[in-house]
């Protein structure tokens, strides 16, 4: 769930140990929101639901990984917050674990709308989660990758009808960013989608 407003969308991608999966989305989602004249307008963080790994750079395979699809990963690991609740706008989780990890550590209800599955905006339906690669062979930093890139150019997709529309000033809350309303507001205009709902 999201909070429409001027300004800027602030995302927050979560893994497990914030070294594999959660990284690998902020590298990918910021190289799609740049190659998109989108950068000034949306914000990418990562966080891990754990500490264990906090202080450390991505895991070298991962990055090995990115770094062949032309992807840096410069983030350093750190735990989720009760702040990035209050901070962020989207916060992305990778699995069902993550999710209902996220969930107990959400300080309130409007902060429990904001979680979603990384898959939810998958545009090939294939997997409902992105894998934990930790324990996997190349095979499964490959998947990462795969499943990252499909979904976060869809979720791209579904912050575009906003961002690239005169929406801004509506105060409207929106249940999720591709729900009826994005649908209407994007085919009849805005206008049309305040009379509707
Ligand atoms: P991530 O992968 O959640 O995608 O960063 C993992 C990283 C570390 C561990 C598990 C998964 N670990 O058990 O330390």
């Amino acid at each position: 769930m999201m909070e429409e407003k001027k300004g800027e969308y602030k995302i927050l991608f979560v893994c497990l140990g914030n070294i594999c999966r959660s990284p690998s989305a902020e590298a990918v989602m910021k190289k799609l929101v740049q190659d998109a004249g989108l950068d000034g307008r949306i914000k990418i963080d990562s966080a891990g639901i754990i500490g264990y790994h906090a202080g450390e750079k991505a895991d070298p395979r991962m990055r090995s990984h990115a770094a062949r699809r032309g992807y840096k990963l410069d983030s350093v690991s750190r735990p989720v917050c009760t702040e990035d609740f209050f901070d962020f706008d989207l916060i992305i989780g990778m699995d069902n674990r993550n999710i209902d990890d996220l969930k107990r550590k959400a300080p309130d209800l409007e902060s429990v709308e904001k979680i979603h599955q990384m898959t939810e905006y998958s545009q090939n339906k294939l997997y409902d989660h992105v894998p934990d690669p930790y324990y996997s062979g190349a095979e499964g930093f490959e998947l990462v990758l795969d499943l990252l890139e499909d979904a976060c150019a869809g979720l791209l997709d579904e912050l575009v009808q906003f961002i690239g529309s005169d929406c801004h000033g509506s105060k409207r809350r929106v249940t999720r960013i591709g729900d009826a309303y994005a649908y209407v507001s994007k085919k009849f205009g805005c206008q049309a989608a305040d009379e509707i709902f």
